[in-house]
Protein backbone atom coordinates (compact mmCIF):
# COMPACT_ATOMS: atom_id res chain seq x y z
CA UNK A 1 0.00 0.00 0.00
CA UNK A 2 2.72 2.07 1.54
CA UNK A 3 4.44 1.00 -1.77
CA UNK A 4 1.90 1.68 -4.24
CA UNK A 5 1.33 5.23 -2.85
CA UNK A 6 5.26 5.72 -3.92
CA UNK A 7 4.80 5.05 -6.77
CA UNK A 8 1.74 7.18 -7.36
CA UNK A 9 3.96 10.55 -5.55
CA UNK A 10 6.72 9.31 -8.19
CA UNK A 11 4.70 9.50 -11.02
CA UNK A 12 3.07 12.81 -10.01
CA UNK A 13 6.73 14.20 -9.46
CA UNK A 14 7.78 12.85 -13.03
CA UNK A 15 4.58 14.52 -14.43
CA UNK A 16 5.21 18.01 -12.69
CA UNK A 17 9.52 17.79 -13.93
CA UNK A 18 8.39 16.83 -17.86
CA UNK A 19 9.19 20.34 -18.60
CA UNK A 20 12.73 19.53 -18.57
CA UNK A 21 14.98 18.55 -21.34
CA UNK A 22 16.66 16.16 -19.72
CA UNK A 23 15.74 12.36 -18.76
CA UNK A 24 15.39 12.47 -15.20
CA UNK A 25 17.91 10.47 -12.44
CA UNK A 26 15.82 7.63 -10.72
CA UNK A 27 16.13 7.60 -7.58
CA UNK A 28 15.55 4.40 -5.35
CA UNK A 29 15.14 5.91 -1.72
CA UNK A 30 14.36 4.38 1.85
CA UNK A 31 14.75 7.94 3.51
CA UNK A 32 11.76 8.97 4.04
CA UNK A 33 11.80 12.76 5.72
CA UNK A 34 10.27 15.22 4.01
CA UNK A 35 13.21 17.84 4.01
CA UNK A 36 14.52 15.41 1.16
CA UNK A 37 12.43 16.98 -1.35
CA UNK A 38 13.73 20.39 -0.93
CA UNK A 39 17.23 18.82 -1.68
CA UNK A 40 16.07 17.21 -4.71
CA UNK A 41 14.69 20.71 -6.15
CA UNK A 42 17.68 22.48 -5.32
CA UNK A 43 19.53 19.51 -7.12
CA UNK A 44 17.70 20.33 -10.35
CA UNK A 45 17.90 23.84 -9.78
CA UNK A 46 21.94 23.51 -9.77
CA UNK A 47 22.26 21.02 -12.45
CA UNK A 48 19.20 21.14 -14.21
CA UNK A 49 18.85 17.16 -14.16
CA UNK A 50 15.17 16.31 -12.82
CA UNK A 51 14.74 13.60 -10.68
CA UNK A 52 12.22 11.03 -9.92
CA UNK A 53 12.40 9.58 -6.70
CA UNK A 54 10.51 6.16 -5.66
CA UNK A 55 10.55 5.68 -1.70
CA UNK A 56 10.15 2.22 -0.29
CA UNK A 57 11.51 0.31 2.40
CA UNK A 58 15.22 -0.88 1.54
CA UNK A 59 14.09 -4.40 1.34
CA UNK A 60 11.15 -3.81 -1.25
CA UNK A 61 13.67 -1.82 -3.56
CA UNK A 62 16.06 -4.16 -3.46
CA UNK A 63 13.52 -7.44 -4.47
CA UNK A 64 12.59 -4.50 -7.10
CA UNK A 65 15.92 -4.02 -8.45
CA UNK A 66 16.46 -7.71 -8.73
CA UNK A 67 13.14 -8.36 -10.71
CA UNK A 68 13.75 -5.47 -13.26
CA UNK A 69 17.06 -6.91 -13.64
CA UNK A 70 19.40 -5.38 -16.86
CA UNK A 71 15.99 -3.42 -17.56
CA UNK A 72 15.67 -1.31 -14.70
CA UNK A 73 15.48 2.66 -15.21
CA UNK A 74 16.76 3.12 -11.84
CA UNK A 75 19.92 5.27 -11.56
CA UNK A 76 20.60 5.34 -7.80
CA UNK A 77 20.18 3.82 -4.67
CA UNK A 78 19.82 5.41 -1.21
CA UNK A 79 19.57 3.61 2.32
CA UNK A 80 19.34 4.62 5.53
CA UNK A 81 21.67 2.43 7.00
CA UNK A 82 25.38 1.06 5.44
CA UNK A 83 24.39 -3.16 5.89
CA UNK A 84 21.94 -2.39 3.37
CA UNK A 85 24.28 -0.81 0.93
CA UNK A 86 26.76 -3.82 1.51
CA UNK A 87 23.90 -6.39 0.42
CA UNK A 88 23.00 -4.16 -2.38
CA UNK A 89 26.69 -4.17 -3.48
CA UNK A 90 26.68 -8.23 -2.45
CA UNK A 91 23.76 -8.67 -4.85
CA UNK A 92 25.95 -6.75 -7.61
CA UNK A 93 23.37 -4.16 -7.54
CA UNK A 94 26.10 -1.46 -7.23
CA UNK A 95 28.81 -0.05 -9.65
CA UNK A 96 32.18 1.44 -8.88
CA UNK A 97 32.04 5.43 -8.22
CA UNK A 98 35.45 7.41 -9.41
CA UNK A 99 35.08 10.51 -7.58
CA UNK A 100 37.79 12.53 -5.99
CA UNK A 101 35.10 14.61 -3.99
CA UNK A 102 33.71 11.46 -2.58
CA UNK A 103 36.49 9.90 -1.37
CA UNK A 104 38.37 12.61 -0.14
CA UNK A 105 34.95 14.25 1.30
CA UNK A 106 33.13 11.43 2.92
CA UNK A 107 35.38 9.75 5.52
CA UNK A 108 37.42 6.48 4.95
CA UNK A 109 35.10 4.36 7.55
CA UNK A 110 31.88 6.10 6.08
CA UNK A 111 32.99 4.55 2.41
CA UNK A 112 32.73 1.20 0.71
CA UNK A 113 36.53 0.91 0.90
CA UNK A 114 35.87 -0.02 -3.54
CA UNK A 115 33.60 2.85 -3.66
CA UNK A 116 30.60 1.21 -4.88
CA UNK A 117 28.86 3.42 -2.03
CA UNK A 118 29.30 6.71 0.06
CA UNK A 119 27.92 7.83 3.05
CA UNK A 120 26.51 11.47 3.39
CA UNK A 121 24.85 12.08 6.55
CA UNK A 122 25.71 10.42 10.31
CA UNK A 123 23.42 9.37 12.59
CA UNK A 124 24.59 7.69 16.64
CA UNK A 125 22.75 4.89 18.13
CA UNK A 126 22.36 6.26 22.01
CA UNK A 127 20.49 6.06 25.14
CA UNK A 128 17.86 7.34 25.40
CA UNK A 129 16.91 7.78 29.42
CA UNK A 130 14.61 8.67 32.06
CA UNK A 131 16.36 11.06 33.90
CA UNK A 132 14.49 10.80 37.63
CA UNK A 133 15.47 7.44 37.12
CA UNK A 134 18.51 6.81 36.11
CA UNK A 135 21.60 8.26 37.52
CA UNK A 136 23.53 9.63 33.79
CA UNK A 137 26.84 8.59 36.28
CA UNK A 138 25.87 5.05 36.25
CA UNK A 139 25.41 5.04 32.71
CA UNK A 140 29.18 3.58 30.17
CA UNK A 141 28.52 1.33 27.32
CA UNK A 142 26.27 -1.15 25.56
CA UNK A 143 27.84 -3.91 27.20
CA UNK A 144 26.99 -3.17 30.29
CA UNK A 145 23.13 -2.68 29.43
CA UNK A 146 23.89 -6.83 30.35
CA UNK A 147 24.18 -6.00 34.04
CA UNK A 148 21.23 -7.83 36.51
CA UNK A 149 20.59 -4.06 37.70
CA UNK A 150 18.34 -3.19 34.37
CA UNK A 151 16.18 -5.84 34.91
CA UNK A 152 12.83 -4.72 33.55
CA UNK A 153 14.19 -1.87 32.42
CA UNK A 154 15.30 -1.31 29.11
CA UNK A 155 13.15 -1.09 25.63
CA UNK A 156 14.30 -1.79 22.05
CA UNK A 157 12.69 -2.46 18.88
CA UNK A 158 13.15 -5.66 17.22
CA UNK A 159 15.83 -7.27 16.14
CA UNK A 160 14.60 -7.24 12.85
CA UNK A 161 15.31 -3.75 12.44
CA UNK A 162 18.56 -2.91 10.56
CA UNK A 163 19.41 -0.35 13.05
CA UNK A 164 19.72 -3.26 15.71
CA UNK A 165 21.88 -5.23 13.07
CA UNK A 166 23.53 -2.85 12.88
CA UNK A 167 24.46 -2.39 16.50
CA UNK A 168 25.35 -6.11 16.98
CA UNK A 169 27.37 -6.01 13.88
CA UNK A 170 29.84 -3.58 15.63
CA UNK A 171 29.50 -5.63 18.78
CA UNK A 172 30.31 -8.66 17.20
CA UNK A 173 33.53 -6.39 15.71
CA UNK A 174 34.22 -5.32 18.55
CA UNK A 175 34.17 -8.32 21.44
CA UNK A 176 33.61 -11.30 19.31
CA UNK A 177 30.60 -13.66 18.19
CA UNK A 178 30.57 -15.24 21.82
CA UNK A 179 30.42 -11.97 23.70
CA UNK A 180 27.97 -10.65 21.35
CA UNK A 181 25.37 -13.55 22.00
CA UNK A 182 25.36 -13.50 25.34
CA UNK A 183 25.24 -9.47 25.38
CA UNK A 184 21.72 -10.06 22.96
CA UNK A 185 20.85 -12.79 25.53
CA UNK A 186 21.49 -10.52 28.92
CA UNK A 187 19.56 -7.57 27.28
CA UNK A 188 16.41 -9.19 26.14
CA UNK A 189 15.95 -10.83 29.27
CA UNK A 190 16.84 -6.93 30.96
CA UNK A 191 13.64 -5.77 28.77
CA UNK A 192 10.37 -3.85 30.25
CA UNK A 193 8.46 -5.30 27.55
CA UNK A 194 8.95 -7.90 24.39
CA UNK A 195 11.10 -5.69 21.46
CA UNK A 196 8.17 -3.90 19.39
CA UNK A 197 7.51 -0.68 17.78
CA UNK A 198 9.67 2.43 16.35
CA UNK A 199 12.63 4.33 17.76
CA UNK A 200 10.01 6.70 18.46
CA UNK A 201 7.51 4.31 20.45
CA UNK A 202 10.65 3.95 22.57
CA UNK A 203 10.86 7.16 23.48
CA UNK A 204 7.35 7.67 23.98
CA UNK A 205 7.80 4.42 26.37
CA UNK A 206 10.61 5.92 28.26
CA UNK A 207 8.51 8.84 28.62
CA UNK A 208 5.50 7.43 30.01
CA UNK A 209 7.59 5.54 32.40
CA UNK A 210 7.08 1.93 30.90
CA UNK A 211 11.28 1.27 31.11
CA UNK A 212 13.71 3.95 31.80
CA UNK A 213 16.31 3.58 29.26
CA UNK A 214 15.86 3.15 25.50
CA UNK A 215 18.22 2.31 22.63
CA UNK A 216 17.59 5.21 19.33
CA UNK A 217 19.05 7.11 16.91
CA UNK A 218 19.50 10.55 18.44
CA UNK A 219 17.87 12.45 15.43
CA UNK A 220 14.13 11.01 16.71
CA UNK A 221 14.76 12.54 19.14
CA UNK A 222 15.07 16.26 17.67
CA UNK A 223 12.44 15.20 14.92
CA UNK A 224 10.16 14.77 18.03
CA UNK A 225 11.02 17.66 19.77
CA UNK A 226 10.16 19.67 16.32
CA UNK A 227 7.45 18.20 15.76
CA UNK A 228 3.47 19.32 14.60
CA UNK A 229 2.31 17.27 17.48
CA UNK A 230 2.28 19.08 21.19
CA UNK A 231 2.56 15.08 22.74
CA UNK A 232 5.47 14.68 20.90
CA UNK A 233 7.26 17.72 21.78
CA UNK A 234 6.35 17.34 25.51
CA UNK A 235 7.59 13.45 25.43
CA UNK A 236 10.75 14.53 24.16
CA UNK A 237 11.15 16.84 26.34
CA UNK A 238 11.50 14.53 29.28
CA UNK A 239 13.93 12.61 27.80
CA UNK A 240 18.00 12.85 28.09
CA UNK A 241 20.44 11.52 25.69
CA UNK A 242 23.89 9.39 26.52
CA UNK A 243 26.68 8.31 24.11
CA UNK A 244 27.56 4.98 24.83
CA UNK A 245 31.37 3.40 25.06
CA UNK A 246 33.24 7.37 25.26
CA UNK A 247 35.68 5.93 27.23
CA UNK A 248 36.27 3.05 24.59
CA UNK A 249 35.51 2.44 21.35
CA UNK A 250 33.09 5.10 20.55
CA UNK A 251 29.72 5.11 20.19
CA UNK A 252 28.04 3.07 17.26
CA UNK A 253 27.31 5.22 14.32
CA UNK A 254 25.73 4.43 10.89
CA UNK A 255 25.24 6.26 7.60
CA UNK A 256 22.77 7.22 5.12
CA UNK A 257 24.29 7.06 2.06
CA UNK A 258 23.76 5.79 -1.99
CA UNK A 259 25.55 4.08 -4.66
CA UNK A 260 25.18 4.36 -8.48
CA UNK A 261 22.93 1.34 -10.04
CA UNK A 262 24.97 -1.14 -12.23
CA UNK A 263 22.47 -0.46 -14.37
CA UNK A 264 22.21 3.06 -14.57
CA UNK A 265 22.61 4.70 -18.42
CA UNK A 266 23.07 7.96 -16.42
CA UNK A 267 26.08 6.95 -14.40
CA UNK A 268 27.72 10.97 -14.50
CA UNK A 269 24.55 12.52 -13.50
CA UNK A 270 24.34 9.98 -10.71
CA UNK A 271 27.60 11.07 -9.71
CA UNK A 272 26.65 14.51 -9.74
CA UNK A 273 23.73 13.75 -7.38
CA UNK A 274 25.88 11.99 -4.73
CA UNK A 275 28.60 14.78 -5.01
CA UNK A 276 25.71 17.28 -4.52
CA UNK A 277 24.82 15.26 -0.94
CA UNK A 278 28.29 16.43 0.45
CA UNK A 279 28.15 19.78 -0.87
CA UNK A 280 27.98 22.35 2.17
CA UNK A 281 24.36 23.24 0.98
CA UNK A 282 23.28 19.73 1.75
CA UNK A 283 25.45 19.39 4.52
CA UNK A 284 24.38 22.23 6.52
CA UNK A 285 20.88 20.90 5.49
CA UNK A 286 21.14 17.79 7.72
CA UNK A 287 21.66 19.23 11.46
CA UNK A 288 18.98 21.35 10.72
CA UNK A 289 16.11 19.96 9.30
CA UNK A 290 16.54 15.86 9.70
CA UNK A 291 18.85 16.71 12.73
CA UNK A 292 20.97 13.76 11.73
CA UNK A 293 24.97 14.62 11.32
CA UNK A 294 27.01 15.72 8.61
CA UNK A 295 29.87 13.74 7.49
CA UNK A 296 32.09 15.81 6.26
CA UNK A 297 34.20 17.83 8.28
CA UNK A 298 34.36 22.07 9.80
CA UNK A 299 30.09 22.06 8.98
CA UNK A 300 28.62 23.43 11.74
CA UNK A 301 25.83 21.22 13.96
CA UNK A 302 22.74 22.31 15.15
CA UNK A 303 22.14 24.16 18.36
CA UNK A 304 20.31 21.20 19.49
CA UNK A 305 23.03 18.77 18.65
CA UNK A 306 25.75 20.85 20.60
CA UNK A 307 23.45 20.55 23.15
CA UNK A 308 23.54 16.83 22.97
CA UNK A 309 27.49 17.52 23.39
CA UNK A 310 30.51 16.10 21.16
CA UNK A 311 31.09 12.38 21.41
CA UNK A 312 33.49 9.86 19.89
CA UNK A 313 32.66 7.61 17.24
CA UNK A 314 33.43 3.94 16.93
CA UNK A 315 36.28 4.08 13.86
CA UNK A 316 34.91 0.87 12.45
CA UNK A 317 34.58 0.91 8.42
CA UNK A 318 30.80 0.30 8.15
CA UNK A 319 31.23 -2.25 5.24
CA UNK A 320 31.85 -4.29 8.01
CA UNK A 321 28.10 -3.85 9.11
CA UNK A 322 27.03 -6.34 6.30
CA UNK A 323 29.96 -8.49 6.67
CA UNK A 324 28.56 -9.22 10.34
CA UNK A 325 25.12 -8.28 9.92
CA UNK A 326 24.21 -11.40 8.57
CA UNK A 327 25.67 -13.39 12.07
CA UNK A 328 23.86 -10.60 13.95
CA UNK A 329 20.77 -11.78 12.64
CA UNK A 330 21.27 -15.70 13.48
CA UNK A 331 22.56 -14.26 17.16
CA UNK A 332 19.46 -12.28 17.93
CA UNK A 333 17.83 -15.51 16.99
CA UNK A 334 19.57 -17.42 19.55
CA UNK A 335 19.42 -15.07 21.66
CA UNK A 336 15.42 -14.57 21.63
CA UNK A 337 15.53 -11.15 20.81
CA UNK A 338 12.45 -11.37 18.49
FE1 LIG B 1 15.32 6.23 10.82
Amino acid sequence: MQFKQAIYTSLLSLFSLSIWAEAPLIIYSHRHYEADEALYVAFTEETGIPVQVLKAGANELMERLKAEGASSKADLFITSDAGRLGEAKALGLLAPIHSEILSTKVPQAFQDPEGTWFGFSMRARVFVYAPERVDASTLSTYEALADKQWRGRILCRSSNNIYNQSLLASIISADGKKEALSWATDVRKNMARPPQGSDRDQIRAVAAGLGDLAIVNTYYVGLMLNSPDPKDREIAQKVKIFFPNQSGRGTHVNISGGGILATSTQKENAQKFLEFMVSDFVQKSFPLNTFEYPVVRNIAWSDLQKSWGTFKTDPLNLAKLYEYGQQAVLLFNMAGWE
